[in-house]
């Protein structure tokens, strides 16, 4: 089984992630790799500080590019775990999602984060089945509720298990963790998934049918709006197929860029009510 762990927001426990459920997977006796792919080589230097330490890390860490991921891709041995730590965007980031068997998206329970985990969700699954796991999580907050509001609002394919804020997980950085958690929960979903993936696989986490180079959907988010200069947001929604497809043939027409439309239209409506409210 492949996974890649994948967000373009940083500091979602990527790295933490990954090495835990290498380590879980070891401990029930498997065998598994982590390939670092993110150019931080957090993971690495994660491994480099345990092996300072008469405790060791239980499995290798090994740095991954382009190439190795591809390789990877061709073929992999089936009784190994490969887990990649996937860096934030770039071809590196696509070649990691397409290597993968399955995709993990962490992310805290932050609203404001959550469009970004939904983009890398969805740009993840034009070609990789993948759900959202929950890091961080302060279970008596309003962020948590809201978040959980907005992941099922969504019918956000994500993990049951989720991973609070614990010091634990902070205080193993560089070390053979111990206390596996949370994160044992995890890999019992994880391994439920490969053991019946053409069926999990059929529900929920099905990929989506259209590829769409996830670096374009980055440098647009990144984008500042040329007319007012108000910085963007990457907004998703789930429209009907007939009215995309009629904002397609419609923006075609007129040589308009869909977004624009849309930017247009909400305006437009959004003017009209407020403009319905005055006496
Ligand atoms: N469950 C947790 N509770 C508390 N702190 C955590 C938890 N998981 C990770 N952290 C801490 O959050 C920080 C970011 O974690 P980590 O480095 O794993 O994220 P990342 O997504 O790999 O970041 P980057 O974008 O830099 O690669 C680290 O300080 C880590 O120790
Ligand atoms: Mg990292």
């Amino acid at each position: 089984m492949r996974i890649a762990i994948a967000n373009a927001k940083g500091g979602v426990a990527k790295t933490t992630s990954s090495i835990y459920i290498a380590s879980v997977i070891v401990s029930r006796g498997g065998r598994a790799v982590v390939y670092d792919a993110d150019p931080q080589s957090s993971a690495s230097l994660w491994a480099a500080a345990a092996e300072q330490t008469a405790d060791p890390l239980t499995f290798d860490v090994l740095p991954a590019n382009q190439a190795t991921l591809r390789q990877l891709a061709a073929g992999a041995d089936p009784d190994e775990w490969a887990i990649i730590d996937a860096p934030p965007q770039g071809p590196t980031l696509d070649m990691a999602i397409k290597a993968a068997d399955f995709v993990i998206v962490p992310a805290s329970d932050s609203p404001m984060d959550l469009q970004q985990a939904w983009s890398t969700l969805d740009m993840a699954r034009m070609s990789t089945p993948a759900a959202l796991l929950l890091v961080k999580a302060e279970h008596n907050t309003k962020a948590f509720r809201d978040t959980m509001d907005a992941l099922n609002a969504m019918d956000t394919p994500r993990f049951d298990t989720i991973v609070p804020k614990a010091q634990s997980y902070k205080r193993s950085l560089g070390t053979n963790p111990h206390q596996l958690g949370e994160y044992r929960d995890l890999v019992t979903e994880l391994q439920q998934i490969a053991g019946s993936r053409s069926e999990t696989m059929q529900g929920n986490y099905q990929p989506l049918a259209r590829p769409v180079p996830f670096d374009d959907v980055l440098r647009q988010q990144n984008k500042t709006s040329k007319a007012t200069g108000e910085p963007l947001v990457m907004l998703s929604l789930r429209i009907p197929v007939s009215l995309k497809t009629r904002l397609k043939t419609t923006a075609a027409a007129h040589d308009l860029p869909m977004q624009q439309l849309l930017r247009d239209a909400i305006e437009r409506e959004l003017d009209r009510l407020d403009g319905d409210d005055e006496p």
